[in-house]
């Protein structure tokens, strides 16, 4: 199959030399793509800014703003059977980035932030029949009801759930797992690239 995966931050830029990011290392979807080219699988991993290796057998596509990457997932969206997001899209960015290294000023600064694409939201309104979408959710409370929704708003045919204090920025993760049905699937606390085989194993079966 053609797995198309998104994965790490994305930097937005607020001038040459400062961006807006968040804390995401990228070890979830890489996980995910080692293992589906481990399979056999043809992956192709579009990835912002992190400091891990290309998995070997990958197709790796560097990007550092949301709007790369939304850029590069519609461009590889047609070919995908299965496509699965857990980058961390930053849901703003600078309204007004400037090309030159802002000077500061006395007093406070206020920057405007514009909302990015949600790519997600945008494949999963476009995708076909026979493509399988899945998304994550990371959240700080009411973990079970954010996923079902967001599952739902965004047309995926599964989500992979997890507290931001169990997962985010770690090298384990414990994550719920659902799919449309709304059954649910809770995996053990492990590290991420045995999240990846189990996720995997029951989203493909
Ligand atoms: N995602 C994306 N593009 C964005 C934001 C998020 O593709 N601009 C994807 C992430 O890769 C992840 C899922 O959407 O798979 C996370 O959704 P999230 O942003 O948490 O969902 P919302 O409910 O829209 O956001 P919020 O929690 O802020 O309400």
């Amino acid at each position: 199959m053609n797995i198309l995966i998104t994965a790490g931050p994305t930097r937005e830029k607020i001038d040459p030399v400062r961006f807006i990011s968040n804390r995401s290392t990228g070890k979830m979807g890489y996980a995910i793509a080692t293992y589906a080219a481990s399979l056999g699988h043809q992956v192709t991993l579009i990835s912002g800014p992190v400091s891990l290796k290309a998995p070997a057998g990958v197709t790796l596509i560097p990007v550092e703003s949301a709007a790369d990457m939304a850029a590069a997932v519609h461009a590889n969206t047609p070919e995908a059977d299965v496509i699965i997001m857990s980058a961390a899209v930053a849901d703003y960015r600078p309204a007004h980035p400037i090309d030159s290294k802002m000077k500061k000023q006395p007093g406070n600064l206020f920057l405007e932030l514009e909302r990015t694409e949600d790519i997600l939201g945008t494949v999963g309104k476009n995708k076909r029949a026979d493509q399988l979408l899945i998304g994550f959710a990371a959240e700080t409370e009411e973990l079970e009801a954010r996923a079902l929704d967001k599952l739902k708003r965004k047309n995926m045919d599964w989500i992979i759930a997890n507290l931001v204090s169990d997962g985010f920025g770690n090298d384990t993760n414990k994550v719920i797992i659902f799919n449309r049905n709304g059954e649910r699937f809770p995996l053990a606390l492990a590290e991420k690239s045995d999240i990846a085989k189990q996720a995997i194993d029951l989203i493909l079966k």
